[in-house]
């Protein structure tokens, strides 16, 4: 999306304001698709990172499924228009409850520990069917924070629990119709993702019944220009020989699942934001913003990079260099040490890379307002969630008058 909309946008609809180009999250999921022609694979998008249910709605209507973490997502991926079977709960340590609410609803349920497991097969033995996330050790993501497929992350069934997994499939009769694995986010090397596949290839020749193998999301997208990422073409082409190799030797031909959050909505998102003040400092200038860490809690969280553009400058040759921060009453670093055209009060600055785990991340601390959101879509621009009010604030509060 080019500057000048952008700033068109923050014009029409205020600012702090985020904003989807769904044009680019078309792009991304053809990528996806484009990188593995000859497989069957099905894209369940991990909506946890932008769960707006007009963002949902594109998504299905570009034929995507979706994958969600909690009740909560999967009523919102309903509202969406997704029915129930395009729709995979993967259950992360949660209570068993809400596993029985998601098959309540016809969702599949995706347990990762060996408890839900048992649990499970006590309630409905083989009546439905059931994913099994398992922990492959395999070390992937940008950084310790967003790694979850090694050997003392918290998440999945550590594969080598396979003989007590098996042994509840087999005391329960468990229909196991897919395994699964989630390695980690801003995993750049696809050699990862092939190393953790041959995990899932060999415990998967133990199960008699599967139709789909998951190998979760975690594609790294560029944050900055140049920046290394996941080479998709290559990982489509490796990824397929050894997938067609493996549905060989076991005898069907399964479904090969990704369920890619950022690689679908990071680049597609902006969060547009005004200076409020241009603080001249000895030690170096700062851009406080009418936005913070209560809207986009990356950069503190993950020290993740976010590229900043002047809008209202675009165009002019960067003069300066700038530490960017938020309103919050935190340390609330954005972005820094960024080269930036000379930068006024009133100006209006795009954070990129904010449309997967921006507004879903986003709080009302301060008890500011979450911004509102815009999706960009074939020349049409929707505003998809109005700017918070105080009756927002105040909604579910109860005030005792001492
Ligand atoms: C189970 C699972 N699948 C998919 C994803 C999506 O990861 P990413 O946004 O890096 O693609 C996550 C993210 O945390 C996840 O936990």
């Amino acid at each position: 999306m080019d500057n000048s909309t952008l700033l068109n946008l923050a014009g029409t609809f205020g600012t702090p304001l985020y904003v989807y180009d769904g044009d680019k999250i078309e792009e991304k999921i053809n990528a996806l698709r484009g990188a593995f022609p000859d497989i069957r694979i099905k894209i369940k998008y991990a909506c946890k990172a932008n769960t707006n249910i007009s963002v949902l709605s594109l998504m299905r209507s570009l034929g995507v499924e979706v994958d969600v973490v909690s009740p909560q997502e999967m009523h919102l991926a309903f509202k969406a228009g997704f029915s129930p079977d395009q729709i995979t709960f993967t259950s992360s340590g949660v209570g068993f409850e809400e596993i029985e609410e998601c098959l309540a609803e016809g969702v599949l349920v995706n347990v990762d520990n060996l408890s839900a497991l048992e649990k499970f097969g006590q309630k409905y033995g083989n009546t439905r069917p059931l994913f099994i996330r398992i922990r492959p050790n395999v070390q992937g993501g940008g950084n310790l924070k967003i790694s979850t497929g090694h050997g003392n992350s918290k998440f999945g069934i550590p594969v080598e629990q396979k003989a007590e997994i098996l042994r509840l499939v087999n005391q329960y009769n468990l229909n196991i119709v897919g395994l699964h694995q989630h390695t980690g986010s801003d995993i750049k090397d696809g050699e990862t993702f092939l190393q953790a596949a041959e995990v899932m290839f060999e415990l998967a020749m133990s199960f008699g019944n599967l139709q789909y193998l998951d190998f979760g999301g975690g594609f790294k997208v560029a944050y900055r220009e140049g920046d290394a990422v996941t080479d998709m073409k290559d990982l489509g082409e490796k990824l397929s020989a050894r997938f067609r190799d493996f549905c060989k030797a076991y005898g069907r031909e399964l479904e090969l699942w990704f369920e890619p959050g950022k690689f679908l909505v990071s680049e597609s998102g902006f969060l547009l934001a005004q200076v409020n003040v241009v603080k001249n400092n000895p030690n170096g200038t700062l851009l406080g913003l009418n936005t913070g860490l209560n809207h986009l809690i990356r950069p503190m969280m993950y020290d993740a990079y976010h590229d900043v553009v002047n809008l209202s400058k675009a165009g002019r040759p960067a003069e300066k260099k700038y530490n960017v921060v938020g309103y919050m009453c935190e340390t609330d670093d954005i972005a820094k040490d960024r080269d930036l055209p000379e930068t006024a009060e009133g100006d209006i600055l795009a954070i990129r890379n904010a449309g997967a785990y921006g507004f879903t991340m986003a709080s009302n601390y301060n008890s500011r307002f979450r911004p509102a959101e815009v999706l960009v879509y074939q020349g049409k621009e929707y505003l998809i969630r109005e700017r918070e009010t105080l009756e927002d604030i105040l909604k579910n509060q109860v005030l005792i008058t001492f």
